[in-house]
């Protein structure tokens, strides 16, 4: 049951997977949610529950590589949650994996497309919204397990692994540079999710690893601010 005043919320990469998701429980329980999209007048998902919740939803365009997009979003925030509100939570989620990478093979494209989209996106994107963010907010990183330089034994989706790794450097620096204002500034890893990224084979329903992320979440305090979790509040080696 909640028993919070309702927050806003930004999600980002909200027109499928985990996103959807996780936009889809936070209207559930009350919450007003910025999702954004690349495309939202493709994002058919997100404009239905636009529908359901309505002025509880706004669905924004940002495609995370394009900082023009952050500057353009930050502007739009006041219109759709109101003149001078803050913002509670962010959930940076767009991410990218490039699949089939192979050691001899990798070139600067995936590399690079990956880095933007996964580890400068969201740094830069939360230097973007940092005055609209509320003292005392938090901003979650999407990352992943295979981000971990700590638990890496075998080669593979290089691209991904190591713009995951930057994004948890970037956790960590933001972290730092958001505390004077109590903001808490977390890693987590959502397990390994049956989406369009996860493939049907993966081990965890994206309800559950939403609901699981979104209980930690509700529990963090400054002291979590740099670390790094996953769905069920396991702490991951960096
Ligand atoms: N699924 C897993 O097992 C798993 C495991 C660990 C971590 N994660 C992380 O969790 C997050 C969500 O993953 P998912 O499984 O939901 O992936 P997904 O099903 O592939 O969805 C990815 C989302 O990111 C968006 N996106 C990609 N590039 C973008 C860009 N340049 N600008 C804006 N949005 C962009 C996509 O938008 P479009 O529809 O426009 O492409 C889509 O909404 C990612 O950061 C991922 O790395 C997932």
């Amino acid at each position: 049951m909640n028993t919070h005043p309702p927050r806003h919320v930004i999600v980002t990469g909200a027109n499928r997977g985990i996103g959807l998701e996780f936009t889809r429980q936070l209207l559930a329980r009350g919450d007003r949610v910025v999702a954004t999209a690349r495309e939202p007048g493709k994002a058919t998902a997100l404009n239905t529950l636009a529908g359901e919740y309505p002025g509880r939803l706004h669905v924004l365009p940002l495609d995370i590589t394009r900082p023009r997009t952050h500057a353009e979003l930050a502007r739009e925030l006041p219109l759709a949650f109101g003149d001078g509100v803050r913002i509670d939570l962010l959930i940076n989620n767009a991410g990218v994996l490039h699949s089939g990478e192979r050691f001899g093979a990798l070139d600067l494209d995936n590399l690079e497309h990956s880095f933007r989209t996964n580890a400068a996106g969201p740094y830069l994107l939360t230097q973007a919204l940092a005055p609209q963010l509320a003292d005392g907010a938090r901003v979650v990183n999407m990352s992943s397990r295979i981000g971990a330089i700590g638990l890496t034994t075998r080669f593979g989706t290089p691209s991904y692994a190591i713009s995951k790794a930057a994004l948890n450097m970037a956790t960590v620096l933001l972290a730092q540079a958001l505390s004077v204002r109590d903001i808490v500034v977390v890693a987590v890893s959502p397990g390994w999710v049956r989406t369009d990224m996860g493939g049907e084979q993966a081990e965890v329903a994206p309800e559950d690893a939403v609901a699981g992320l979104l209980a930690r979440v509700d529990d963090l305090s400054m002291s979590n601010s740099g670390s790094f979790f996953d769905w069920q509040g396991e702490p991951i080696p960096w």
